[in-house]
């Protein structure tokens, strides 16, 4: 259910819950006031507890209220980076932050994201916290309507139109005397480089350890379908395809175009509703072409297919 900025404000203040677009994927917010919506949150999603949730801000001083400092380095990725994709996790004083945000952790995440329509309502609000509005496990919400698929035609959305980047935030993590990328997302590797004078290394997250982002060790973004990347066969008929619309596939087979290789952006703009449309139509099985570079947005495009034909 469609809501204004202003109504969703409202419900945010007296501790709802409320579904909100970003420039990435929709997320599920809650403000960082209300620990009985932070709960719901968890509920709603079926989120285990252990995976912790991004803090959103308007404006870099509502960050400060939460850490005793910020690095320099912190801070020019901020000037570089913010408003957009890009999320920071830092030490934070813990008092300040309930334990459930941060699943314990001594850190917490944070991020200004770039949709005017988020930005308006964070500046009303203050800092919110928002998963990504999707049934945990599975894709990602683009639209309005992935998000009422999920929690209800009743369930109040504020509607910023299709996600403008389609892929969640890139986040970053300060390890060892370097940044490393913990998640990958809307922003590639490189485009840090020039701020940071190297280009910041994807953590592997690793099930045997205790993982830096614990939200990358599950089954992830993954419909009903079972998927498996590789090579498509020729003269199989019938078969249903996860591929490209600028790429030609064996006659019969039942083609779901993620978008243009040549334009890789409409493809991460698409892939979630892509993943969600499988399950719309009942698909039980699909390959997923795989044959495509790892080159700049398209790595984040593979780790999500990956992730989601993970068995
Ligand atoms: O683009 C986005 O980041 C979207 C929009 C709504 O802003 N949000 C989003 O949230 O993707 P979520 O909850 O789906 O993913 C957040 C990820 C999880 O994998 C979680 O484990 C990680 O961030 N995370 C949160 N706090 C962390 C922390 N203190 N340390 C390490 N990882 C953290
Ligand atoms: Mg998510």
């Amino acid at each position: 259910m469609r809501v204004t900025v202003l109504e969703a404000a409202d419900l945010l203040r007296i501790g709802n819950v409320v579904g909100v677009a970003t420039e990435t994927v929709y997320g599920l917010a809650a403000s960082l006031q209300y620990p009985v919506a932070i709960e719901q949150i968890f509920t709603l999603k079926n989120r285990p507890a252990n995976n912790p949730l991004i803090i959103h801000v308007a404006d870099i001083s509502q960050i400060e209220q939460f850490t005793e400092s910020l690095s320099p380095e912190f801070l020019q990725l901020v000037a570089a980076f913010w408003p957009g994709p890009m999320t920071l996790v830092t030490e934070v004083l813990t008092e300040k932050i309930p334990t459930k945000v941060r699943a314990g952790l001594t850190t917490a995440a944070f991020r200004i994201p770039s949709h005017p329509l988020t930005l308006e309502l964070l500046r009303l609000t203050g800092p919110l916290v928002m998963p990504s509005a999707n049934l945990s496990g599975k894709p990602s919400a683009t639209s309005r309507e992935h998000v009422e698929t999920d929690f209800g035609s009743d369930f109040p959305v504020l509607d910023g139109g299709t996600c403008f980047k389609g892929l969640e935030s890139t986040i970053l993590y300060f390890n060892q005397e370097r940044w490393i990328i913990i998640r990958q997302g809307s922003l590639s590797p490189a485009v840090f480089s020039p701020i940071l004078g190297y280009t910041p290394l994807v953590e592997k997250p690793n099930s045997e350890e205790r993982p830096i982002c614990p939200g990358q060790l599950f089954r992830h973004y993954a419909p009903q379908a079972m998927l498996t990347l590789g090579k498509y066969f020729t003269g199989k008929e019938k078969q249903v395809i996860v591929g490209f619309s600028d790429r030609v596939y064996p006659v019969g087979s039942v083609v779901y175009a993620l978008g243009e290789l040549s334009k890789p952006e409409t493809i991460a703009q698409n892939l979630y509703a892509v993943l969600r449309q499988l399950d719309l139509d009942g698909v039980a099985e699909a390959l997923v072409d795989d044959n495509f570079s790892s080159e700049g947005i398209l790595a984040s495009v593979r780790e999500r297919l990956t992730k989601a034909a993970a068995k």
